[in-house]
């Protein structure tokens, strides 16, 4: 069985049908109520105050950051800080130039357009969207071939708000229209138990401070994933408990779920196990890592090892994949000692 067959992962930073159908009633309502990332939301918060008092639509908006982070949340308080209705698609929903044409011809003045995953739109549909945003025209293509005639359309002031996970795919052109550019940030402990303890309360779960740590800690630096943990450690605590979460409580419910302290899943270690042990903590290339845990390369690649790098527990060097000290301390092994007939582990 390979990982694509298995459950969903519990540390999977997208959102899965679950995660959709309480994010809802989670999402904080206004920027005083928004969690951390205090640079983003000072500097928005300075933009959309601007705009209240000229009475005008606020500039184009740009949120960049990893999944999980809070950029659809941030978008809606857009438009809930600019009492302004908000329309809502994404990039791979608009192939063709004329859907966004028909989207943005019906836009109402002070609209807040929201546009997920902004680096998956077409080209044609993107040099239509510089020109929305900078004169505020579309071109509505009339008839087809050679008859084909542009009738030019003026737009009423609208609030494009963009959001992606890959600021560096955009076109430059594209990016320099927006007017602030919000980068987002992974979470401290700190700012994850405060998000921990809001979704307690309005999902009605009794959760002490210790609790909420121990879960944070596992949590990736990620609000979707704790508050994803914080579900699963809410039916533990229930079942086999009464029902409060308290550090231990938390510790045991996402010890059955194979999620450890640091926030690693079985995938996770066995991917740094398989490095430790078979290769003595590397080097090793890809592909030979990836056979070794029976798992695809791209799967040890995309899934696995970016939080591991970001975790600083492996590195990605030109002669293949190594472990760092903080790995096998994490694992609870010993490093190969120097002139034990086995290679160091390089750095
Ligand atoms: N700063 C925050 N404060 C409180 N909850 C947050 C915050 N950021 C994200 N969340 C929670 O995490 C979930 C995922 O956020 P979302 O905005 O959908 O992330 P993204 O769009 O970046 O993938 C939401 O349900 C929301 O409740
Ligand atoms: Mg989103």
């Amino acid at each position: 069985m390979t990982w694509e067959d298995a459950d969903p992962r519990l540390v999977d930073s997208a959102a899965d049908a679950d995660d959709r159908a309480v994010e809802t009633a989670l999402r904080p309502k206004d920027l005083a109520e928004f969690v951390g990332q205090e640079r983003v939301r000072e500097q928005l918060d300075l933009v959309l105050r601007a705009a209240r008092q000229r009475g005008g639509a606020a500039d184009h908006v740009l949120l960049s950051g990893a999944p999980g982070l809070g950029k659809t949340t941030l978008a809606m308080i857009v438009a809930a800080e600019m009492a302004a209705p908000i329309r809502i698609t994404s990039g791979p929903a608009i192939q063709h130039a004329g859907d966004l044409a028909a989207i943005l011809s019906s836009l109402q003045e002070g609209e807040v357009l929201f546009l997920d995953e902004l680096h998956r739109m077409s080209r044609p549909a993107e040099e239509m969207l510089y020109m929305a945003m900078e004169d505020l025209r579309v071109d509505v293509v009339v008839g087809k071939g050679p008859g084909a005639t542009a009738i030019p359309l003026e737009l009423p002031p609208f609030t494009l708000v963009g959001a992606t996970t890959r600021a560096g795919l955009l076109p430059p052109p594209l990016r320099d229209r927006f007017g602030f550019t919000g980068h987002m940030e992974f979470y401290a402990p700190a700012e994850l138990e405060r998000v921990l303890h809001r979704s307690a309360h309005l999902l009605d779960v009794e959760v002490d401070a210790a609790g909420a740590a121990e879960i944070a800690g596992r949590s990736r630096g990620t609000p979707r994933i704790a508050n994803r943990l914080l579900r699963r450690v809410r039916d533990y605590a229930q079942v086999k408990a009464d029902g409060v979460i308290t550090r231990e409580i938390a510790a045991r419910g996402l010890e059955v779920y194979e999620v450890d302290d640091r926030g690693l899943d079985r995938l996770d270690r066995a991917v740094l196990g398989a490095l430790l042990k078979l290769f003595s903590g590397g080097p090793v290339g890809l592909s030979t890592l990836a056979v070794a845990v029976g798992e695809e390369r791209e799967t040890v690649e995309e899934v696995a090892e970016p939080f591991l790098v970001r975790e600083g527990l492996l590195a990605r060097t030109p002669r293949g994949r190594v472990a760092t000290p903080a790995a096998w301390a994490h694992l609870g092994l010993t490093p190969p000692q120097p002139g034990g007939g086995m290679q160091q582990t390089a750095f």
